[in-house]
């Protein structure tokens, strides 16, 4: 595997990342909602740099897969937090169709969010499907796989503290172990 962000990048972009919300937002009171599973990890990580007054929460949103729509994403509302009249920040691991990051953006809007903001580790540098951007992005990166700090290939290395590609001869490897 390749190592594309070592532990002191990652560290470093977080730092940047949680500066600039600290800017955007000041001391003003904050809900950051972290979209699992993938930003779990970044998420404990920036909650910590931040400096405003901070309630925590977390949403599942996952890709149905099995029906005809394979792109229709199913939110979990069971484990969201009170939103009503908050402005809120969602994190995510990555940015890649955009698809994830646009339909939570418009589901806490509808459960009342004052305002809704997005923050993300990475954005994939490839067409988009949606027209909106993150608010916040810590790095930009080619459109390769990659996995660590969080992000999986089928639920695989989400703890490696670093972030690495995965290449052609990594998965050819892991497709001859049972996953
Ligand atoms: P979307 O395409 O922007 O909706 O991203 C959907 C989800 O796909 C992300 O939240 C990640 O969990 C996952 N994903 C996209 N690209 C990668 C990758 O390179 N490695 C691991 N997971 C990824
Ligand atoms: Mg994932």
């Amino acid at each position: 595997m390749r190592t594309l962000l070592t532990e002191q990048e990652l560290h470093a972009g977080v730092n940047r990342l949680a500066g600039e919300i600290d800017a955007c937002y000041g001391n003003h009171p904050l809900t950051v909602i972290a979209v699992m599973t993938g930003s779990l990890v970044l998420f404990a990580d920036l909650i910590r740099m931040l400096s405003m007054p901070l309630r925590v929460g977390i949403v599942q949103a996952s890709s149905y897969r099995g029906g005809t729509d394979a792109g229709e994403l199913v939110v979990d509302r069971a484990m969201m937090i009170d939103v009503v009249g908050r402005d809120v920040l969602l994190v995510d691991d990555i940015f890649d169709t955009g698809k994830t990051l646009h339909r939570l953006l418009d589901e806490l809007g509808q459960l009342g969010a004052s305002s809704v903001r997005s923050a993300v580790l990475l954005r994939k540098q490839r067409p988009h499907a949606v027209s909106i951007r993150p608010d916040f992005t810590a790095f930009e990166i080619a459109d390769e796989f990659v996995v660590g700090y969080g992000l999986d290939y089928r639920d695989h290395f989400r703890n490696l503290p670093f972030l690495g590609v995965l290449e052609a001869d990594d998965l050819a490897a892991l497709s001859g172990e049972s996953a």
